[in-house]
């Protein structure tokens, strides 16, 4: 690593907007102009194409970049298998779907010297990653920065943290992402984690699917949920190290490595829209109801993995952030319902207003296809019974992964000790109170 290059690397700045076609260079000069490969790229680079979709898919869905890079990526020794600890990849066939309502605790701690990639643990997912359609559900500890690189080839990984900050070295630059914030990583990029904080605990969504992409707004207009100007691209950052540097390569569901003579974080200058970007969640403009009722979930949706189908989510990112409830004559918390999608929860601070307890950051509850859930008793009881003057939810930050398909469990996580055994219980002692009139 040289020195100047890591100084460099350790500016922090952002570039504004989802999707754009942005362009940033580590150093004057070395971002050609008018052309994409020019038969000399600027300053010495060799110029290279990332295509995050295929060539001809229409305009509007699109994604690719260009790099200005010291080393063609082309350039490295075979790769080799190596474990894949405890992540695991669609098609998930190791235990049969579970129509049961479940919830885990919070992995446990770390060992030390846990770096993200090895902290990794896959709760479970659908679809199948060679078919680039579906999701895994991952949770992430880790005790230790990354040495090594990573990239997936086999989705894009969008990062919740729920404890620590993150620091994510990218090929495109840097990006800082703490609890209340997401980052997401595109597939294919090259990053490693560094760790801000002691211990880093989080979740991760691989989308096999098309990428995210922000929901489109219909009679909402041209403004609100996320709004595009607060998602953050790096600007560009690179390291100008020689040197055996280890990069793990997720492909079709296994980890293959291979020690580079380089690091692959060297990539000079870049354009394109094929980037990663960081958002802050509390950025997130909630809509809700001023009269009675509420909207369906959809409603808090950040981002959107679209199918075939329009309105059809492969996965939908979605938050519940702190927002007034106003609703009249209304049950306000989340309503009973049974749901053909499938609902992976999650908590990144504080509490969630349909449930009393036992839902906990860095925990996670699973409804699958049509498992019936909603308000616990004692949140039941408590709201059918409120005063409705405005009300403001500001003690927590729930997210939902929600998915057109069930989700299959991996072993270690149906029989995780930390699998909370009687959630079922939560639902107990709701009373009849039906009194037909006589
Ligand atoms: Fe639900």
């Amino acid at each position: 690593m040289s020195g100047d290059a890591r100084k460099t690397a350790e500016g922090l700045s952002y570039l504004s907007g989802f999707g754009n076609e942005h362009s940033s260079e580590a150093v004057p000069g070395s971002l050609p102009e008018g052309r994409n490969s020019p038969q000399r790229a600027p300053l010495g680079l060799y110029a290279e194409q990332l295509s995050g979709s295929a060539f001809t898919e229409p305009r509007a869905h699109n994604r690719r970049s260009w790099l200005y890079r010291i080393r063609p990526s082309a350039q490295h020794p075979a790769f080799t298998r190596t474990g894949n600890g405890a992540l695991r990849t669609a098609p998930f066939t190791e235990t049969v779907p579970d129509p049961n309502r479940l919830r885990w605790n919070p992995l446990p701690e770390p060992a030390p010297g846990t770096d993200f990639l090895a902290g990794l643990w896959t709760l479970g997912g659908n679809g199948d990653a060679t078919q680039r359609a579906g999701m895994a559900v991952h949770l992430y500890h880790a005790s230790a920065s990354m040495e090594r690189v990573f990239s997936d080839a086999d989705g894009e990984l969008l990062i919740v943290p729920e404890r620590g900050g993150l620091l994510l070295r990218t090929e495109f630059g840097l990006l800082r992402v703490e609890p209340g914030h997401i980052a997401l990583i595109p597939r294919g990029v090259r990053f490693r984690v560094e760790l801000l904080d002691d211990f880093a605990r989080g979740y991760v969504c691989e989308n096999y699917g098309a990428p995210f992409q922000l929901p489109d707004l219909g009679p909402i207009g041209a403004n609100g949920l996320a709004n595009a100007r607060d998602f953050k691209a790096p600007v560009a950052a690179y390291e100008d190290a020689e040197g055996p540097v280890e990069v793990v390569n997720k492909f079709c569901g296994n980890l293959w490595t291979a020690t580079y003579d380089h690091s692959p974080l060297d990539v000079v200058a870049w354009h394109g829209n094929h980037v990663p970007y960081v958002y802050d969640l509390r950025r997130f403009n909630v809509i809700g109801t001023i009269s009675y009722d509420h909207p369906d979930p959809s409603i808090f949706t950040v981002l959107t993995s679209p199918s075939d189908t329009p309105g059809l989510a492969g996965v939908d990112f979605v938050v519940f952030a702190p927002r007034w409830l106003v609703g009249e004559d209304t049950f306000r918390p989340p309503y009973f319902h049974r749901n053909v999608m499938s609902e992976y929860m999650g908590l990144v601070e504080g509490a969630y207003d349909a449930k009393a307890e036992g839902f906990v950051p860095g925990g996670g509850s699973l409804h699958n296809m049509m498992s019936a859930h909603g308000p616990d008793r004692e949140t039941f009881d408590r709201a059918s019974a409120a005063e409705l003057k405005p009300q403001k939810i500001d003690d927590g930050l729930a997210f939902m992964f929600e998915t057109r398909w069930p989700v299959t469990l991996t072993p270690q996580a149906a029989g995780a000790e930390h699998l909370q055994r009687r959630y079922d219980d939560v639902w107990d002692g709701l009373e009849r109170h039906f009194r037909p009139l006589r």
